[in-house]
C-alpha cells in the first residue's frame, strides 16, 4: 500500500470509505483538518457519542492493515448492529484521522493531535511536504477541507482497534491484545553542513565530511540502545540524504531523521540529552556545523483503566484469550486519550507482527 496522507490515492480511498459509511446508514462530516466522522444515531442525541476509528493513510511501503483495520472494523461493528436491529443509547461515531503516519508532512498523529488540541490548526495547515505543498493546500486540492470545527465535540469514550505490529501477542500465543498505553516518541531532523571537495585529492585530515558525522551518529545511537543506560530505548535513522550526492565529491551536507522510542519518559529525556552531547562533540571534532530540529515529540500515554477493564471483560465473555501490551507504535488513540477515556484493542500479526511493509498480515484463528 502506498497511500500518503492527502495524496490522490488517499483521496480515492477516503471517498470509498465514506461511501461504505453512507451505505451503512451513517451521516458523514469532515472537519477543518480533514478528519472524517460518520454518525449512527443513538436514542438520546444529547449524550456524548462513543467514537471508534483509526487512520487510512499509509507509509510509502505499507501494509493493508495498519490503521485501516480499525476504520473498516468500526464500520463492520455498525453494520452488525444494523443487521441485528440493535439500538444504542448514545450515538456511535466512526472516524478516520488525517496524516497519522507523519511521513508526508513530518508530524505523526496530525489530525488527532489537532482535534485534541495539542497542535494548533494553523500550525498543522502550514506544514509542508518535501515538494513544498502545504497541508492547507492539499486539503483544498483533494476536497477534504471540511466545514466542521477541528475541535470535535468531546466523546464519551474512544476505542481503536489496530494490528499489533510487533511480536508480543504471538509470543504469548493469543490473538487479542489489551493495550495499556503508548510509549514516548521523539522525532528530530539533524542537518550537518561540512565542505564539498575532491574525493581523490583532499587528504583525510583536511576534510569536513558531513557524511562521516551522519555515519557516526547512526553507530552511536545503536551503542546507546545496546548500553542499557536508556532502558528499552529504540533508535532509528530511517531517512538520510547527502549533498551534493556525487561518487567523487566529499558530502557537504547530510540530513537525517532521528527517531527514538522509550516506554519511560525520564529515560527518553536522558537519551535525548546524550544525543545532543554526541552531536555537539562531533561538531567540534570535525569542524562542521549542525542543527537538530524537533519534528515531533509525544510523552508516554497510559490508557484509561475503566475502558481497559471493559475490553478485558468483553474478551472473557467471548472466550478470547488476551495479553496486556504497551504499544511500540504511535496511534491516534494516544492523542484522543487527552480528551476522553480511551483504550485500544490489538490483533496479532503474522511473522512476529512485521509491519510498515507489504508483508504485514493478520489472519483470524481458523
Ligand atoms: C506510526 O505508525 C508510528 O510511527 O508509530
Ligand atoms: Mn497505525
Ligand atoms: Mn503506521
Amino acid at each position: 500500500m502506498k497511500r500518503l496522507a492527502l495524496s490522490d490515492e488517499d483521496a480515492e480511498a477516503r471517498r470509498l470509505v465514506i461511501s461504505w459509511m453512507t451505505k451503512a446508514g451513517m451521516e458523514v462530516r469532515i472537519d477543518q483538518i480533514g478528519n472524517v466522522y460518520a454518525t449512527r444515531p443513538g436514542t438520546d442525541r444529547t449524550l456524548p457519542c462513543v467514537l471508534m476509528g483509526s487512520h487510512i493513510d499509509t507509509v510509502p511501503t505499507g501494509g493493508a492493515f495498519d490503521g485501516t483495520l480499525g476504520v473498516l472494523g468500526a464500520i463492520e461493528v455498525v453494520r452488525t448492529l444494523n443487521e441485528n436491529h440493535v439500538t444504542t443509547l448514545r450515538d456511535i461515531e466512526v472516524g478516520f484521522f488525517t496524516e497519522e503516519e507523519g511521513v508526508r508532512f513530518g508530524t505523526d498523529m496530525l489530525g488527532s493531535a489537532v482535534t485534541a488540541g495539542r497542535i494548533t490548526l494553523d500550525d498543522a495547515h502550514a506544514l509542508t511536504d518535501d515538494d513544498g505543498h502545504t497541508v492547507a493546500d492539499e486539503l483544498v486540492r483533494t476536497g477534504f477541507d471540511g466545514p466542521a470545527h477541528h475541535r470535535r465535540p468531546i466523546p464519551h469514550a474512544y476505542i481503536e482497534c489496530h494490528i499489533e505490529q510487533g511480536p508480543i501477542l504471538a509470543g504469548a500465543g493469543v490473538e487479542v491484545g489489551l493495550v495499556t498505553g503508548v510509549q514516548s516518541i521523539s522525532w528530530q531532523r539533524l542537518t550537518v553542513r561540512g565542505e564539498a571537495a575532491h574525493a581523490g585529492t583532499t587528504p583525510i585530515e583536511y576534510r569536513h565530511d558531513a557524511g562521516l558525522i551522519a555515519a557516526e551518529v547512526i553507530v552511536k545511537l545503536r551503542r546507546m540502545c545496546d548500553s542499557g543506560t536508556y532502558g528499552a530505548l529504540r533508535a532509528t535513522v530511517g531517512k538520510i540524504t547527502f549533498g551534493p550526492g556525487q561518487t567523487n565529491v566529499i558530502p557537504d551536507t547530510a540530513t537525517l531523521t532521528i527517531e527514538l522510542r522509550n516506554p519511560v519518559d525520564q529515560q527518553m529525556s536522558a537519551a535525548e540529552e546524550h544525543l545532543a552531547d554526541v552531536v555537539r562533540d562531533l561538531t567540534a571534532r570535525h569542524g562542521v556545523q549542525t542543527t537538530l530540529d524537533r519534528m515531533a515529540k509525544t510523552a508516554v500515554v497510559p490508557f484509561d483503566e475503566q475502558v481497559q477493564k471493559l475490553i478485558a471483560r468483553t474478551a472473557d465473555d467471548l472466550g478470547l484469550d488476551y495479553a496486556q501490551a504497551m504499544s511500540g507504535a504511535g496511534h491516534d488513540a494516544q492523542e484522543i486519550s487527552a480528551i476522553c477515556p480511551t483504550a485500544m484493542i490489538f490483533v496479532a500479526g503474522e511473522n512476529n507482527g512485521i509491519s510498515h511493509t507489504p508483508k504485514e498480515c493478520s489472519n483470524p484463528r481458523a
